[in-house]
């Protein structure tokens, strides 16, 4: 808190001061202005502009379509509503698989472009040299291990990962690797809760977890599916706090029905 009573600005040294005084961090996503707004007025840590947005905003059936261009356009949006919030931008697919040299240049790009605090990749020991030549150019890099979506084919699903002990031991291995290569936070999601805690207990980086359980440092969840504005696919770990579909269903319907009885606009909605 600030001697104004405002809340402080995150960044890097506040989210590693959170993990040392055991302050949980509490981060969303947002895609557009006034979400962005809203999420930074209500105090989350850190916004992450995800590629979820391919399928929560764009339609897709996976985040796999999702564009350069498509970050750069959604991210520009949600900086300009964030006051106070970290924003990190995801790096889509095949933005940063090819080569190290490629990977620089999209994060650079998706910095430069967008006003972004940071970038997100999927992944572990294959993209350790990627995230230490992105880390050592100045840009904050955020992991992301377990049900990493982007490999959504290769994975056979929308699964659990780490249920079975090799996988759980590599999963504890990669959260070592990203960490030395130089990421500040690692996301898990949809890990068993022992597993996740396991490996928020071995690193100095703090882990936020989706679908990971109450033991990590911080917790991350989609906004539309949060809000029950997506209800295509709603995964077991979303909680719904609020039912937005319905409310703006109805809304909707309230104000065809009006404009069809012509009872909108009434004297208070026009001019005399
Ligand atoms: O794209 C996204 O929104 C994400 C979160 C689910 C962590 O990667």
């Amino acid at each position: 808190m600030s001697k104004e009573g405002k809340l402080n600005k995150i960044n890097l040294s506040v989210i590693r001061d959170m993990k040392s005084r055991n302050e949980k961090i509490a981060m969303i996503t947002a895609y557009d202005y006034p979400t962005a707004k809203i999420v930074d007025e209500a105090g989350v840590d850190i916004i992450l502009v995800g590629d979820s947005l391919g399928m929560v905003v764009l339609g897709y059936d996976s985040t796999l379509p999702v564009t350069m261009e498509d970050m750069i356009h959604h991210t520009k949006a949600a900086v300009r509503g964030t006051e106070r919030a970290m924003v990190i931008v995801d790096m889509p697919f095949m933005s940063y698989q090819v080569s190290c040299e490629e990977a620089l240049q999209n994060a650079g790009r998706l910095m430069k472009e967008s006003g972004a605090h940071g970038v997100k990749l999927e992944g572990g020991r294959e993209i350790a040299d990627t995230i230490r030549k992105i880390v050592a150019a100045g840009i904050p890099v955020m992991a992301h291990l377990g049900l990493t979506p982007q490999s959504v084919h290769q994975l056979g699903g929308y699964k659990v990962q780490g249920k079975k002990e090799p996988e759980a031991k590599r999963m504890m291995e990669d959260a070592a690797i990203v960490q030395e290569a130089g990421a500040f936070l690692l996301i898990l999601e949809c890990v068993p809760v022992k597993l996740a805690f396991e490996i928020t207990a071995s690193l100095d980086i703090p882990t936020v977890g989706i679908g990971a359980g109450v033991g990590c440092d911080g917790q991350v969840l989609v906004l539309h599916d949060m809000l029950g504005f997506y209800d295509r696919f709603v995964p077991k770990f979303v909680k719904k706090y609020a039912a937005l579909s319905d409310n703006v269903r109805s809304a909707v319907n309230q104000y065809v029905k009006e404009v069809k009885e012509s009872t909108f606009p009434d004297d208070a909605h026009s001019f005399r």
